[in-house]
């Protein structure tokens, strides 16, 4: 993992425990109740794995079985797990969208003239990196090769997911050294149209790696970032979260996933979702996120 990348995470880690997490409670009950309960299903005597694990707030590491291995891109993330939960599990620390790297390398490309390293003009370079990236195909290829290696019989994926396009935009950000979008939104942007559809691509490949793992899958993550002017209502699930949000005033939401519906995705590839369900977090005055849970068990039919 490149430099830039390591910080960058690092940073956005420091931004998250940093945040006044006064109306995190309930979120945090949640999340632990559902990773906790994933582990206390998963069978002890297989290896278990834990993606986006970062500093364990939200992973009652207490409960895990002995072989399970935690997996973050943060250098400092085990570290934090330490501290927290006094123990010291293995870890991978590797990008689990497999794609950050060519990301960056073409980003860089893009801003400077590789044979010259004269940066071009900054509306020339994202036109160039919106031109190229959809040359860019993102795959878990580590992910992949520790789940041959290891064979885990069960994988939670701890908020992770949601995480995938804001890291992808910060490195995007750091390479130009300022936001290279279209600030009028009258006008198209090309390039975080291009950065959309390689989040999906980003995503996909990711989803269809834990579900090709044949592993249990523990699914948690943001669904979607909700702006509002008023009290913001839940309705019953439905698999199209934007039906399930209402409320008094106007809202906003901005898709955390590309699009990509994830039971749908997951349907018809081994196992049944036995849990789904969503809740609101809230993260400041008038923005929540909508926060997805999903079991798909790959048990007998008497679950
Ligand atoms: C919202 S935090 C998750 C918090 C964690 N579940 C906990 O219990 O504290 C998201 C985590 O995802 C990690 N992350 C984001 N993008 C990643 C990527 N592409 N590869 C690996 N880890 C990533 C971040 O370092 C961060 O620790």
């Amino acid at each position: 993992m490149s430099k830039p990348l390591a910080r960058l995470l690092r940073r956005e880690q420091v931004a998250f425990l940093g945040r006044d997490r006064r109306g995190w409670g309930e979120h945090l009950d949640r999340a632990r109740a559902f990773l906790g309960e994933g582990l206390q299903a998963a069978d002890p005597d297989r290896p278990v794995l834990i993606l986006g694990a970062g500093p364990g707030l939200e992973v009652p590491w207490a409960l895990a079985p002995p072989d399970t291995t935690g997996w973050d891109a943060d250098p400092w993330s085990r570290a934090w797990t330490v501290l927290r939960h006094r123990r010291w599990p293995p870890w991978v620390f590797a990008d689990l969208t497999g794609g950050l790297a060519d990301l960056e390398a073409t980003a860089r490309r893009a801003v400077a003239e590789p044979w010259s390293g004269r940066r071009r003009d900054p509306e020339a370079a994202a036109r160039r990196l919106a031109g190229l990236i959809p040359g860019l195909k993102p795959e878990p290829t580590a992910l992949r090769a520790w789940i041959a290696e290891h064979r885990p019989g069960a994988i939670l994926s701890a908020n992770v997911m949601g995480q995938f396009g804001v890291v992808a935009e910060r490195l995007v950000e750091a390479v130009f050294g300022h936001p290279p979008w279209e600030t009028d939104l009258e006008r198209p942007d090309p390039l975080a149209e291009a950065l959309e559809a390689w989040l999906q691509r980003a995503i996909s490949a990711y989803l269809l790696a834990l579900a090709d793992s044949g592993a249990d899958l523990w699914l948690l993550h943001d669904r979607s970032v909700v702006f509002d002017d008023g009290p913001l209502v839940l309705g019953a699930w439905t698999d199209d979260w934007t039906r399930q949000l209402g409320g008094a005033g106007a809202l906003e939401a901005a898709d955390a996933l590309a699009g990509v519906a994830v039971p749908s995705l997951l349907a018809g590839r081994g196992g049944r979702v036995t849990r789904a369900e969503r809740w609101l977090w809230p993260v400041a005055p008038n923005q929540c996120h909508l926060v997805e849970a999903l079991a798909l068990r790959r048990l007998g039919p008497d679950l």
